[in-house]
């Protein structure tokens, strides 16, 4: 395989960002985009500082996480001027000089101090477009954030250019390889922290890179959906699972789960490759013009398959999208938008002015609910869990006879399973991210 041409993707990258911010400063009247990257946050009454995490729209344009109270400035008709603050400091780790394959494309100024960007950015700051939070911005230059420019820009970030579609496949490769750690820790006796711990010395990266909390669940935690607390104790028998995990690539993410049965032969991993076979089929789905709330409804009605074949269901599985009791067992989306933020913005966007396309009566945690077009990148996330809270609900509602309580009974000990792959939607076939880089590992 020929390695990426980095200078010529990124060059093509920052065209269409010029593009898109030319578009979106006529509709704010503005004459400027004015990015901060973002200041530290500090813990209340204390001089420790929260980890970083950069405003999004810079990471957009620039490969770079880590370079706070620095400045992207664009003016339609200039290259794009980084304001790289690279200061004098012998107590922390300071940025490095600029190097890569971005800095020929723009006009880099490094700064000393947060205050020697002043003199650097627009005299008239009423023309200015100013995207990020005010925290640690000079008051003259505190975010104006115009509602047309981010709708604009929010809207189109969910078309991947070419660049960031290479970003992405190496972000899975990162969290590939932690995954595949993850599992061995596990088949080993591993305590939850003990695997958290594998997974991130496989990516080589540390928690507060990656791009959200791993979720390393064991047993019935994995039907805690955003489970984190990771357990110490490795001493009770672990029979199943769960983890969800990605990994960052300068700024992009990736979003995996998979789940595993200790024993390979047992009913649970039956069910593991019942879902795994819908989550395929869900994927290969993913195409141009496909409305993604029919997809989140389809995966309703095959997992409810699933639980109908392995005596769980007693009801149909229409009568159970219905009434339901589906959610029961699936009560989170299908997924959502994936790129520079895990849950990617604009998944609801109706058009690039804005608006919202509602979700479907009944399921309110779909996070997204545009129609697929070619260029996003979306998660395709099933699950089937056996959560006490809500079991006891239908327990106690007029639904209770559509299941089989004694086979629900037989599973509530696994927890849950979750199976989430990262989807391109193209003009043709989808591409599937996930399993491409899982199987470079031979899994
Ligand atoms: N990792 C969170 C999610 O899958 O949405
Ligand atoms: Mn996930
Ligand atoms: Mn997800």
């Amino acid at each position: 395989m020929t390695a990426p041409d980095f200078n010529a993707l990124y060059a093509e990258h920052l065209a269409i960002l010029c593009r898109r911010a030319d578009e979106a400063l006529i509709r704010s009247a503005c004459d400027h985009l004015l990015i901060p990257s973002g200041s530290p946050h500090y813990h209340v009454f204390d001089d420790r500082d929260y980890p970083y995490a950069v405003n999004p729209h810079f990471k957009h344009w620039l490969p770079l996480t880590q370079v706070p109270d620095s400045w992207l400035l664009y003016t339609p008709g200039r290259r794009p001027q980084v304001i790289y603050l690279q200061p004098f400091d012998y107590w922390h780790a300071v940025p490095q000089a600029p190097q890569g394959w971005w800095v020929n494309h723009v006009d880099i100024h490094i700064i000393r101090k947060p205050e020697e960007a002043l003199p650097l950015l627009p005299r008239n700051v009423a023309r200015c477009a100013i995207l990020g939070e005010a925290h640690g911005i000079p008051e003259n230059y505190r975010p104006n954030n115009p509602i047309p420019a981010l709708e604009y820009l929010h809207y189109h970030r969910a078309y991947k250019t070419s660049y960031e579609l290479v970003l992405m496949r190496e972000a899975q490769h990162i969290a590939a390889r932690g995954h595949h750690a993850a599992e061995r820790a596990f088949r080993g006796g591993g305590s939850e922290f003990d695997i958290h711990m594998a997974y991130c010395t496989a990516t080589g990266q540390d928690a507060v890179e990656a791009p959200y909390r791993n979720i390393v669940a064991l047993n019935a935690h994995g039907a805690i959906l955003h489970y984190t607390r990771l357990d110490r104790d490795a001493s009770s028998q672990a029979h199943s699972f769960l983890i969800d995990a990605g990994a960052d690539r300068y700024g992009y993410a990736s979003d995996i789960t998979r789940t595993y049965a200790a024993d390979i032969d047992n009913e649970f991993q039956a069910m593991i490759d019942a879902v795994d076979t819908v989550q395929i089929a869900l994927g290969q789905a993913v195409r141009n013009g496909l409305d993604y709330r029919q997809l989140h409804l389809d995966a309703h009605l095959a997992l409810a398959g699933v639980l109908k074949d392995f005596g769980i269901l007693e009801a149909s599985p229409g009568a159970a999208l219905e009434t339901g009791v589906s959610s029961v067992f699936f009560p989170h989306g299908i997924g959502h938008l994936l790129g520079l933020q895990v849950h990617d913005v604009a998944g609801f966007a109706a058009n690039d002015q804005g608006g919202t396309i509602p979700r479907p009566d009944g399921h309110p945690f779909l996070r997204m609910t545009r129609t697929l077009e070619p260029g996003m990148v979306v998660t395709i996330e099933p699950g089937l869990y056996f959560i006490d809270l809500l079991l006891n609900e239908l327990r106690q509602g007029p639904y209770a006879d559509s299941v089989n309580w004694s086979r629900i009974e037989a599973f509530r000990a696994y927890g849950g399973i979750r199976i989430e792959d990262n989807i391109v939607c193209t003009t043709g076939a989808s591409e599937n991210l996930t399993r491409s880089a899982f199987a470079a590992f031979g899994s």
